[in-house]
């Protein structure tokens, strides 16, 4: 049965668009029921608009804690008949409530367990692993439990780090891994699940 799944997000939605596009296309075995972003007027909302996903934005504000969020966030979820949740560039603490446990994924820019937790995201992932003179980075797609970046990996890729890298060539080719490895990953937990 094609399981249904709400796509988390906080900016530009490039995850968000390729994995709609792929279910669109009947290449990858899943439904995507719901857009939910904590901000407003993201662009990762406007690409949900053109896929006709729906979309839900939750406490643009901030007037909710991280319990009161996720209370929201699960139920709004629920509610749209979803039981997968992917986390794509979402940079909100969830608080996963139990009935959830391994049904949450979320991908990260680096090698975990390397260059995660609070504040490890986007380009500051990749400025760390510049200033630590890594020569090998990547992404890593894992369920998430409710410590930052940390739950059990689903799969990895890896990359060069190039001499002459910047953070914005590095961030880009990891980009290109990622597109790639969170299908895949989709992919390999649909067929274990
Ligand atoms: C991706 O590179 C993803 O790995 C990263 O945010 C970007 C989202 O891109 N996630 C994190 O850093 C989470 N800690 P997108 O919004 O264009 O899909």
């Amino acid at each position: 049965m094609t399981r249904r799944a709400a796509i988390l997000v906080s900016g530009t939605g490039r995850h968000l668009e390729h994995i709609g596009r792929l279910c669109q296309a009947g290449e990858l075995d899943l439904e995507v029921g719901l857009c939910l972003s904590n901000k407003p007027g993201v662009l990762a909302l406007e690409r949900a608009e053109a896929l006709g996903i729906p979309q839900l934005v939750l406490d643009p504000e901030r007037n909710l804690n991280d319990a009161g969020f996720s209370h929201a966030a699960f139920t709004a979820i629920q509610d749209a008949g979803c039981d997968l949740i992917l986390l794509a560039g979402f940079l909100r603490m969830l608080v996963v409530p139990r009935a959830w446990n391994g049904r949450v994924l979320n991908i990260h820019p680096s090698l975990l367990p390397a260059f995660g937790g609070k504040g490890c995201w986007g380009h500051h992932v990749h400025q760390a692993v510049l200033d630590r003179g890594c020569q090998v980075t990547g992404c890593t797609v894992h369920v998430v439990d409710n410590q930052y970046d940390h739950g059990p990996i689903v799969l990895q890729r890896t990359c060069p780090v190039e001499p002459n890298d910047t953070v914005d060539t590095l961030a880009a080719r990891v980009f290109e891994v990622e597109r790639d490895a969170y299908p895949d990953a989709i992919r390999q937990y649909l067929a274990d699940a």
